[in-house]
């Protein structure tokens, strides 16, 4: 018995693809690089939920709906106010999800106008309610999204409350798209199994939050950080790469359960990571981290141990000023595009998700009353 479900179909799905040994990921068959060049994340979200790309007329109306739905109810931002300001994001996050469903619970799943709504008022409302949470654990008070900014730009503008350079927000809706979908990872078999029991979409996304946020699976990209700040200049790197693999500790950053090439997500985090560099100054952390996959391939490539996501996605929300435990809760600002398909689709043919178990425990115990117990 292996645990993990290690290759066992959870699911039947057409929302996402991926090909670990080409390297190819696809959503609703269109491949990765070809959304990150011509898409925008709000058309991906709407191709992932809706399985087609809108129409132009579907795409502005999708656009108008998300764009009047971005400010969130004040006793949801005066709950947030009473959350500890040491709180890690992700535990916020999870915790304001989950109350949206307090206001808007009325749940009808067989109601496409409340599955619409359910959707556009968690992909309008969780940026904000990131963007709000960095500013109030500073003591400021959270700024109103910006009504002629788009998805992206409008994040970067709550918070850092000026408007970005149009250059940085594309970069940062590309990051978007990459990170809003990847066939069924622990978040998503969470939000699928959440969604089984036909409970509401705010408790499939709070569910599937709590999960994003382990350190196995979301938040390589903040250590991938910490671990450039500890290796501090490019000669390092080597003795670094060595012992850790002298010690058969994980370097992170590197290594895929299913790619055993370069994710093809890293290398447009890559591309994007220099177009942010030639844009808004150098960063000598990337030069480490250039030295770093020179040398985690040579010595690790033979064994399929690339670059994955993680690797460079923190370099470039770093340079767009994003704190570092933040970069978990960004990615779910991506992912819930992901989260809601996947909920979505479920509903079509549910069947809750009961899996059995392999029992090695004792049989026939007798029950020892509490003075009798050694
Ligand atoms: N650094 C060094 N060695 C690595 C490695 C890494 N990042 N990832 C895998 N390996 C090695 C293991 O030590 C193991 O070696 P062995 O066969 O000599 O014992 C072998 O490769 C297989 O490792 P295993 O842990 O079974 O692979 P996996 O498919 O379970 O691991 C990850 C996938 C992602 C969990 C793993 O690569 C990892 O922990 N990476 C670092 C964290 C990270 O970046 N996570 C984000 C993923 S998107």
């Amino acid at each position: 018995f292996k645990p993990g479900l290690d290759g066992v179909p959870a699911a039947q799905s057409s929302i996402s693809n991926v090909d670990g040994q080409k390297g190819i990921l696809e959503y609703r068959g269109i491949r990765i690089e070809e959304l990150a060049k011509k898409s925008t994340f709000l058309e991906t979200a709407y191709l992932l939920i809706w399985g087609e790309l809108p129409s132009k007329e579907e795409l502005a109306l999708f656009e108008y709906e998300v764009h009047q739905n971005r400010r969130i109810k004040y006793r949801i931002r005066d709950m947030m106010k009473c959350f500890p300001e040491s709180g890690h994001p992700m535990d916020v996050l999870q915790a304001s999800a989950a109350a949206l469903g307090l206001f808007y619970s009325r749940r009808d799943l067989n109601n496409p106008v409340y599955i619409r709504n359910a959707v556009v008022r968690l992909l309008a409302s969780i940026p904000t309610m990131v963007a709000a949470f960095e500013l109030m654990r500073r003591g400021d008070d959270p700024v109103r999204p910006h009504d002629d900014l788009d998805y992206a730009a409008n994040f970067l503008y709550m918070l850092h409350e000026e408007k970005p350079d149009p250059v940085a927000a594309r970069i940062f809706d590309v990051c978007l798209i990459l990170h809003a979908e990847h066939t069924m990872n622990a978040s998503t078999f969470s939000a699928r199994v959440t969604a089984s029991t036909l409970t509401d979409p705010y408790a499939v996304v709070a569910s599937a939050v709590g999960t994003l946020g382990g350190p196995l699976h979301g938040g390589a990209n903040e250590e991938v950080i910490r671990m450039l700040e500890e290796i501090g200049s490019t000669k390092n790197v080597r003795p670094y790469v060595l012992d850790c693999i002298q010690r058969k500790a994980k370097i992170m950053g590197f290594g895929h359960r299913v790619y055993k090439v370069k994710d093809p997500r890293a290398k447009i985090l890559q591309n994007l990571a220099e177009e942010l560099f030639a844009k808004v100054g150098y960063d000598k952390y990337y030069d480490i981290a250039q030295e770093m996959e020179r040398v985690v391939e040579e010595k690790l490539g033979p064994k399929g141990i690339y670059a994955n996501v993680d690797f460079y996605s923190g370099l470039v929300y770093r340079k767009l000023g994003i704190s570092t435990d933040f970069f978990t809760p960004v990615f779910a600002m991506a992912r819930v595009a992901g989260w809601l398909a996947h909920w979505k689709e479920q509903l079509v043919q549910n069947r809750i998700f009961r899996p059995s178990q392999v029992y090695n425990g004792r049989h026939n115990a007798n029950y020892v009353h509490i003075t009798e117990r050694t």
